[in-house]
């Protein structure tokens, strides 16, 4: 099954934000395309601004004069459904909305042809049930752009329950010949990207309502040690917390209210109190005229202790004792006893993230997870009330011996990369082991669709498979809600190796 014929018309109903995007990415590729909105004057609206679009890449040379005028002339708004009789792909770009989708199909399918794709874009909503309504359902196939649609790669192409599998790889391949980066995925709420990426924003939340740090602090550390490109906050400042809430909460609603999956009290309120983000002039942060960026908690320069007694290889963190001698502090090694972790010349010890508070240590500051030592630029302890000053000064100058910033955070458990990725990790192996997607389409959708630094399960066979599942059980113990409780899958993950979970036998 091939791409459809550059020569097949396709049509974009919905011409808003989404819509303009995907025309104007089928029409570069080279299709004839039509535009109908239900709003009277949009498409030809749509259709201008696209052009305009066009004018924008001939000035910045990434499209030729000759290009955009035969793109141009291959563009036409109509005024009513039936002028799309001829097209072989319909993407619906409208309402997201149930019954307004449902009825926009059944009327489309009384205009186009039986052999016509047609196809939804919806983020939040059911494409069986979409297609439910369809006299022939099995040629209807969700394809979620992101926006904006021409810029970013990412295309989930969704089955529904009755979906062909002949109509998904069309659109697969389709999406494909458009230069985009498909990802094939099965119906289920959130499909792969807004389903793995629920932990990210939900767990930094988590961190702040339980006083564990500030916005700006969570930020930071989310950036600078676990590599992400922005952090929960700022991102969703920008997508609209309004937007991201909703998203939340339909993915929520749509797993039968999960616990794993719960919004934020403290999202609500902001949404409440109408401070949506950027586009309102305050969200988590302040935008307006004036305003101060608040700066993440960061230590004061503290003394390098004289050595370290590292204690077991340090598991993810094993990279620190070269660096540590590297900076020129003596490492002396003893084997493991019970747990990996460094000694420090009081006798207090620093260990890594895991699902424990510090408070259940004598003496003892946790460092959180990096997605690599070498290049974080900040790293975030925590110590509880018991821990000795002088403990949390050495552990302080120590990080900073080796370069980095230091952050201490409250004593939760996970603190906030660690907590973050293994939760992560957690629902791209269940996603996976469900058969919503396979790994390398998990790990593709979340590095183009959400800029992950890595895939989550291309970053769990770094940590080690067992590493996620170590830390939520921990952390499941201490919060036995259900929120951290590793997935069934997650368990089979850990006990499982490589080679043995890609046999048959
Ligand atoms: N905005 C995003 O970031 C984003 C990303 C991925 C997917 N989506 C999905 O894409 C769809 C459109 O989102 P958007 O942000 O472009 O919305 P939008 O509000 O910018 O545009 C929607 C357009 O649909 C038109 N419309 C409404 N009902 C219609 C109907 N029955 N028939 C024809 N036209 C109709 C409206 O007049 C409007 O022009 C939604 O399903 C949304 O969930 C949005």
């Amino acid at each position: 099954m091939t791409a459809l014929d550059l020569s097949s018309p396709v049509a974009v109903v919905g011409t808003g934000t989404m819509g303009q995007g995907i025309a104007q990415v089928a029409l570069v590729a080279g299709h004839p395309v039509r535009l109908y909105d239900a709003a009277p004057g949009r498409a030809r609206d749509a259709a201008d601004a696209i052009g305009a679009r066009l004018d924008r890449l001939v000035e910045k040379e990434r499209l030729t004069a000759a290009d955009r005028d035969a793109a141009r002339a291959r563009l036409k708004p109509a005024e009513a459904l039936a002028e799309l009789a001829d097209c072989a792909l319909v993407v619906e770009a409208v309402l997201e909305r149930l019954d307004v989708k449902q009825e926009l199909f059944r009327a489309l399918e009384d205009v186009v042809g039986d052999d016509c794709l047609l196809a939804t874009n919806t983020s939040s909503l059911s494409v069986t049930a979409i297609g439910g309504a369809l006299r022939v359902p099995g040629r209807f196939v969700g394809l979620h752009f992101f926006n904006p649609a021409p810029l970013l790669p990412l295309v989930e192409v969704v089955s529904g329950f009755a979906t062909d599998a002949a109509a998904a790889t069309r659109a697969y391949e389709t999406a494909r010949a458009w230069g985009k980066t498909p990802v094939a995925c099965a119906d289920t709420p959130g499909f792969i990207v807004n389903r793995v990426a629920r932990p990210f924003y939900a767990e930094a939340f988590a961190v702040y309502e339980d006083r564990g740090a500030d916005p700006a602090t969570i930020d930071a550390v989310l950036r600078e040690s676990g590599g992400f490109r922005m952090g929960a906050f700022e991102l969703t400042d920008l997508i609209g917390q309004d937007v991201n809430e909703s998203v939340t909460h339909s993915v929520w609603e749509a797993f039968f209210q999960d616990v794993r999956f719960t919004p934020s009290l403290a999202q609500r309120r902001l949404v409440e109190s109408g401070r949506l983000g950027r586009k309102s002039g305050q969200g988590w942060y302040d935008y307006r005229d004036g305003a101060e960026r608040p700066e993440p908690h960061t230590a004061e320069p503290a003394e390098a202790p004289a050595y370290v007694v590292a204690v077991g290889d340090l598991g993810p963190a094993g990279e620190l004792i070269a660096m540590i001698r590297e900076a020129g502090i003596e490492v002396r090694e003893e084997a493991e006893d019970h747990g990996t972790r460094l000694v420090l010349p009081g006798g207090g010890e620093l260990v890594l993230a895991d699902g424990q508070t510090t408070a259940e240590y004598q003496d003892v500051v946790s460092f959180d997870l990096a997605l690599d030592y070498r290049r974080a630029t900040r790293i975030a302890l925590a110590a509880s009330p018991d821990t000795a000053p002088r403990t949390l000064a050495e552990a302080t100058g120590l990080f900073q011996a080796l370069g980095k910033k230091v952050s201490v955070i409250g004593d939760v458990p996970g603190m906030i990369v660690a907590r973050t990725v293994a939760r992560i990790v957690d629902l791209a192996v269940e996603a996976v082991a469900k058969g919503v997607a396979g790994e390398e389409d998990v790990d593709t959708a979340m590095r183009l669709g959400v800029n992950y630094p890595l895939g989550p399960l291309e970053w769990s066979r770094r940590l080690g498979r067992r590493w996620a599942y170590s830390v939520l059980e921990d952390l499941h113990l201490r919060d036995p809600g259900g929120r951290y409780a590793p997935s069934l899958a997650l368990h089979r993950h850990a006990h499982t190796s490589d080679q043995r979970e890609g046999s048959t036998s």
